[in-house]
This record gives structure tokens, C-alpha cells and sequence, in this order.
């Protein structure tokens, strides 16, 4: 692996930071100087150290979860079923949710030990899109969808960002697909609830591009590949919506 890669994967800086502390020669490879942001090593041999303190391997673990309603996003619960409890993983205490779905709430989950990306995924400032499927009691109307596409205010003190909403069908329960770009505590249920409607149903398709995989049943996971993962960090260093 290239060294300004492995620095930027164990959390020490983004790749442009890491690049700069190795031409300021902070980082030492088994003692030495490297020659270059692109020197080769040997995570499993090599020894690094960046500003006098060893940067030791780990290797982070992606993984894709269909969460099942009725389970709690946490990795522990003296009550309920966690998200964790379905994973059968040597690295399983090291997994930690991305974000949170509310026990109701379905579908894609993403379970990492790799804070960064978890961090940079959740912040305000990256608006990293969602993408929900739900139902709703009640006709959702085009009014609605243009509500949602303006910015609809949820409490005195918050404004959701302008959200799209996609009437998959009008009826007394109506189907729709909403894309929303912040991830605040209820956020669907409470827009909804700001135009007078309850959602019965609410599943998570999408999460930065990355679509749930129709493969896996409620309950079920994978790892995520490697074009996967470089998707999700690609939207967790860029700060355009998407
Ligand atoms: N919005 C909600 O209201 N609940 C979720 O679980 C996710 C988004």
C-alpha cells in the first residue's frame, strides 16, 4: 500500500494533509525517512511513525446490513435486539453504526470501525444524501412534494434543507420515495408530520449512492467492495450534496 494512503487510512490526516507531513518529514519508516508520498510498504511488517508515535495497522471493516424492524441501532442493549447481534464476525466488537435508523425504520445500515468515514458521512456540512421508500397515511399531494422541495419548517428553531419527494403512488396510504440530505432525529417521520401526515412505513434504500443491495433479506449483510467504499469516502471528502 502507498504511504500517504496508509497514513490517511489509519486517521492521521486526509491524503493532502499526510502528503505535507511527509515532505515536512514526520513520518519515519522503519526509521527512516520515506522517499515519497507514493513509497510502497508493508502494513503488516513495516513500522511507521508519524510525529514520534508509532501508527500501528488496523484495518477497517465495512459492512452492508438490511436492518430488520423491531431492532435497535446500537451496538449493545440490556432490553432489545441490537443491529450487532446479527453479525457473525471475529472483528464484531470493533463495528459501530454509521448514523441511526429508529427501531421501526428498515434497510441499509453500514456498520464500520473506521471513524473518519463515519464521521465525515454524518456531518452536517457534507450533506450526504438519503434516500427513503415509505408509506404514508393519507394522499401526499403535488402541494406536498413542493413543500418538501422548498424547505419545510419543522420547529421554530429547524428548517429541514429542501428534500425530494417522489409520489410513487396517491392513495388513502400513499407510497413515495423521499431524498433528503441531512439525517436529524425522526427526520422523515417529522417532515411528514409538518404537513399534517404519519409514515406507517420507512425504509432506508440508499445512503451516498450506495444502494441497498436486493440480494439481502431483513437481517442479512455483506462487506462492502472495494469501488463501494471508495464511493462512500469519495462523498464523505466531498462537500456537494450527493
Ligand atoms: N427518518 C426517520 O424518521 N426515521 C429514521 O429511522 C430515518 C429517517
Amino acid at each position: 500500500m502507498r504511504l500517504d494512503k496508509y497514513l490517511a487510512n489509519m486517521g492521521v490526516g486526509s491524503r493532502s494533509e499526510v502528503k505535507n507531513y511527509i515532505r515536512w518529514h514526520k513520518v519515519l519508516v522503519n526509521g527512516k525517512p520515506p522517499k515519497g508520498p507514493e513509497q510502497k510498504i508493508d502494513e503488516e511488517k513495516d513500522v511507521i511513525v508519524f510525529a514520534g508515535r508509532e501508527i500501528g495497522y488496523q484495518k477497517n471493516y465495512y459492512i452492508m446490513l438490511h436492518k430488520p424492524a423491531g431492532v435497535i441501532t446500537a451496538t449493545e442493549d440490556r432490553k432489545d435486539k441490537t443491529v450487532l447481534d446479527f453479525i457473525d464476525l471475529p472483528i464484531k466488537k470493533q463495528l459501530f453504526p454509521v448514523g441511526r435508523l429508529d427501531k421501526d425504520t428498515e434497510g441499509l445500515l453500514i456498520l464500520t470501525n473506521d471513524g473518519q468515514l463515519s464521521h465525515n458521512l454524518l456531518s452536517p456540512k457534507k450533506h450526504v444524501s438519503k434516500v427513503y421508500y415509505a408509506k404514508i397515511e393519507g394522499k401526499v399531494t403535488i402541494e406536498d412534494v413542493e413543500k418538501f422541495r422548498e424547505g419545510l419548517q419543522i420547529e421554530e428553531d429547524f428548517t429541514a434543507l429542501p428534500a425530494e419527494l417522489t409520489i410513487v403512488k396517491e392513495d388513502e396510504i400513499s407510497e413515495v420515495e423521499i431524498k433528503i440530505y441531512e439525517g436529524k432525529f425522526h427526520q422523515v417521520k417529522r417532515m411528514f408530520e409538518a404537513v399534517g401526515k404519519r409514515v406507517l412505513y420507512l425504509k432506508r434504500l440508499s445512503m451516498g449512492g450506495l444502494a441497498l443491495d436486493e440480494n439481502l433479506a431483513a437481517g442479512e449483510y455483506r462487506e462492502l467492495t472495494e469501488e463501494e467504499v471508495l464511493l462512500l469516502q469519495e462523498k464523505g471528502n466531498s462537500s456537494t450534496r450527493g
